[in-house]
């Protein structure tokens, strides 16, 4: 075997459990006990009453809408400064996506806008703490409360962070995480839905669960009376359900990573200040606003990139410098979801014709996130320790530091 290359990503328990899964009878979250465990740690830890694993960030949000009851032709509001998938999950759900435009200093889905693009067909609400900071929660469930809408925080980028004094992913009707490799915890692919409501959670575990009907809301075995489950005369669907279960072993090494979770949080937390106090010697890197009562978990440290209009720099050479200079690859933030092609050359029609027929995405429909979109920058904060987030700072600093001498 060759060398490992980032051994720091499992410092924990991941290989000893890993060997448990191993010996066990099942991998599989039907017949294990890990999926269990694991998600009795995530409940505990956001003080709510059901976590419910699934096998990624994304099926997590195409499951939960469904379990709160979005129905084909439902308009579902997410921001236009995500990821696709909040996009795509409202179509997994053939639902009609819609935008709401950001607010640009927080780079976090504005509330008004939400409220204006409210319809009588609005059904949920998808609010993304983007980059680990929560949008304004609370004003976004006055107006889930207004009318009538769930609310489904995706929480994919965002840890342990608060929005005045409480935890996100405790406001809505259910929160998503996800467990992808670049997340704050991770174990390859997977994701976690919590709620405190009992019907909902049981809800999507039978959609995530190929609609076992003896899934509940605490259990995700499904074999628990094998007489019974044996019995060529049992019935055992009453849902329609996808297969969106967590694999044991990825539970068993997302498990030893939630056992370290404040301290993963912490150094991506602690990696962002370094960079944050950097950017202060320039007026061009406008870090993303993280507004008072608010923390922000840093699962990148997003950045308004102002040089090429200040200093005459370009985005592209401005990377190409910092990398030159020894510092990471800094990416762009994705493209406002309805500029991708999928949805621009409106590919997603053909799967429900009677409900998209109609549904179009014109450019200037969310004008900042449309201009602020292409000025981001994501700087690394996943360092596995801080000595060399701040070796990679200093980088930051020579550089800015070159292009003021140069000008
Ligand atoms: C904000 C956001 N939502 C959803 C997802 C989807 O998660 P996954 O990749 O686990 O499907 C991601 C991550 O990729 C994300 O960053």
């Amino acid at each position: 075997m060759g060398r490992i290359k980032n051994p720091s990503k499992y410092l924990g328990n991941e290989l000893e459990y890993l060997k448990k899964v191993l010996r066990a009878e099942s991998w599989s979250a039907t017949g294990g006990s890990w999926n269990q465990a694991f998600e009795r740690k995530f409940a505990e830890k956001f003080k709510v009453r059901y976590a419910v694993a699934f096998n990624s960030g994304t099926s997590t949000l195409h499951a939960a809408l469904e379990a709160v009851g979005v129905k084909p032709g439902d308009e579902v509001i997410s921001p236009a400064l995500t990821v696709i998938m909040d996009t795509t999950a409202t179509i997994h759900a053939n639902a009609i996506p819609v935008y709401a435009d950001i607010d640009p200093h927080t780079f976090n889905i504005d509330p008004k806008d939400i409220e204006r693009k409210v319809t009588k067909k609005t059904k949920a609400i998808i609010p993304v703490s983007l980059y680990g900071l929560p949008p304004d929660m609370n004003s976004i469930m006055v107006i889930a409360k207004k009318y009538n809408l769930m609310v489904i925080e995706d929480n994919a980028q965002c840890f342990l962070s608060k929005c005045k004094g409480k935890v996100s992913g405790t406001f809505g009707h259910m929160a998503s995480y996800s467990f992808e490799n670049t997340k704050h915890i991770s174990c390859g692919e997977g994701g976690m839905v919590i709620t405190n409501n009992k019907e909902y959670a049981q809800k999507v575990r039978k959609i995530g669960g190929h609609g076992f009907k003896n899934l509940t809301a605490q259990e995700g075995r499904i074999r628990l009376r094998q007489d019974v489950f044996q019995n060529p005369h049992y019935k055992r669907h009453d849902e329609i359900g996808w297969n969106y279960r967590l694999p044991e072993f990825n539970a068993a090494v997302a498990l030893a990573q939630f056992e370290r979770i404040e301290e993963l949080v912490s150094l991506r937390m602690k990696s962002a200040k370094m960079f944050i106090d950097v950017m202060r010697e320039c007026d061009y890197l406008i870090p993303q606003e993280t507004p008072a009562g608010y923390t922000n978990s840093y699962y990148t440290l997003g950045v308004v990139y102002e040089g090429a209009e200040r200093i005459g720099v370009s985005w592209e050479d401005f990377r190409k410098e910092y990398i030159k200079e020894g510092g990471d690859g800094i990416y762009g933030a994705w493209s406002v979801p309805y500029f991708e092609p999928v949805i621009a050359e409106r590919k997603f029609v053909g799967r429900c014709p009677w409900v998209y027929k109609n549904v179009r995405y014109e450019k200037g429909l969310c004008p900042q996130a449309e201009k602020i979109q292409p000025k981001i920058m994501q700087f690394k904060t996943n360092y596995r320790d801080l000595k060399l987030a701040r070796f990679k700072a200093e980088v930051l600093r020579k550089v800015i530091r070159s292009f003021k001498c140069s000008i």
